[in-house]
């Protein structure tokens, strides 16, 4: 697929609507399925990309044994483009999603795809769905979901040997609820979201399929977020249902190390944050019981941004963080951190690790 080509068409697109002009409540958003102009989709034939192009609408036609119906062939991506202070709209280190869907392909026997052409359909994505892009200072954004799933049919276990290839775009806020309150936290000690050598991390749709039981229990008993603990042996913390776990210790920024989580991008640039604000970053095990050190705890994530995290329960015990801090008081580092990392995605500060990509 030309490069130049798929850029022209965008360009003669972008130019008849506007940064935001659909006009929706963008405060009001929160992260849920809305129906924008529609997708990029593809299609991969022997590993090679046939096909790449916009389509208006949200459908395609799959074949009912496609692998991925049948045996969970699939894996996906979510990144952001932000409205920028200076009119633009900008990726968030789409590099970074391109190598991770390229590594969940590989561990599911799915093709790569290039880096340039994975950009390529998230700005195809952007461009078409221009006027949804939340604009600046809505705190909004226009969340890509890029999916690679086997579409070829397989009644016996064996990879597909067709794929298809989507883009779909939606704006979004905030993914917890949307009064700002710290996210309160249940641990999960009687369900595993991956196995010790499995696919935790992996970005495939059964890590998700796992956690709906789980965490609609959670949920029910009125807690925001489910915390997965290691699978071997129920004692280091691994990472929340849809997001990284981090803490603050004093000096410290100390995250999870374990082979069965999802390597979070946003976990890893606020490292880089905490590391240029002086924080010492520990990538270790965790025991669940160093809950009671922290001053601070978040979950982080491209949907889940960097929420702060009042309590954590855990079968009987519970650890509270800022107990006596209000709302607004609550993770004054996290905050600071996420503060910092808005301010890049929306070009308020210099995009010092040239982060920002131009959609
Ligand atoms: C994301 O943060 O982009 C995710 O993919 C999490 C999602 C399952 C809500």
């Amino acid at each position: 697929v030309g490069r130049r080509g798929l850029s022209e068409v965008a360009a003669v697109e972008r130019a008849a609507r506007e940064i935001g002009s659909a006009g929706l409540e963008w405060d009001k958003l929160g992260f849920g399925y809305f129906e924008t102009n529609g997708t990029v989709q593809g299609e991969f034939r022997g590993g090679r990309l046939r096909s790449l192009e916009f389509v208006h609408g949200f459908s395609s036609q799959i074949n009912v044994a496609a692998a991925a119906l049948q045996y969970g062939q699939s894996c996906f991506e979510g990144l952001k483009a932000f409205a920028s202070k200076d009119g633009g709209v900008r990726l968030f280190r789409p590099g970074e999603n391109s190598r991770r869907l390229n590594s969940s392909a590989d561990r599911l026997m799915m093709p790569q795809i290039d880096e340039e052409i994975f950009v390529e359909a998230c700005r195809m994505a952007v461009h078409n769905n221009i006027e949804f892009v939340p604009p600046y200072g809505t705190n909004g954004a226009l969340y890509l979901r890029p999916v690679l799933f086997g579409s070829s049919p397989r009644i016996g276990v064996s990879p597909a040997t067709e794929h298809k290839f989507v883009v779909i775009a939606s704006p979004v806020s905030k993914y917890y609820r949307g009064d700002s309150k710290p996210v309160r936290a249940l641990v999960m000690d009687r369900y595993d979201r991956a196995a010790p050598l499995g696919l935790g991390n992996v970005k495939t749709a059964a890590n998700y399929a796992a956690d709906l039981k789980p965490s609609s229990h959670a949920k029910k008993m009125g807690y925001d977020a489910s915390l997965y603990l290691d699978p071997k042996e129920h004692k280091h913390i691994e990472e929340f249902a849809t997001s990284n776990f981090a803490a603050i210790k004093g000096d410290r920024y100390v995250t999870p190390s374990s082979g069965s989580i999802l390597a979070s991008i946003t976990n890893l640039s606020i490292q880089q944050l905490a590391q240029r604000m002086n924080l010492k970053v520990e990538r270790r095990k965790i025991p669940i019981e160093e809950l009671e050190e922290f001053d601070e705890v978040a979950s982080l994530g491209t949907a889940a941004l960097v929420s702060p995290v009042s309590s954590v329960v855990h079968g009987e015990k519970q650890y509270k963080f800022g107990a006596d801090k209000t709302d607004e008081e609550h993770s004054p580092v996290f905050k600071q951190l996420h503060r910092e990392l808005i301010a890049i995605q929306t070009g308020q500060s210099p995009d010092e690790f040239r982060w920002m990509t131009d959609a």
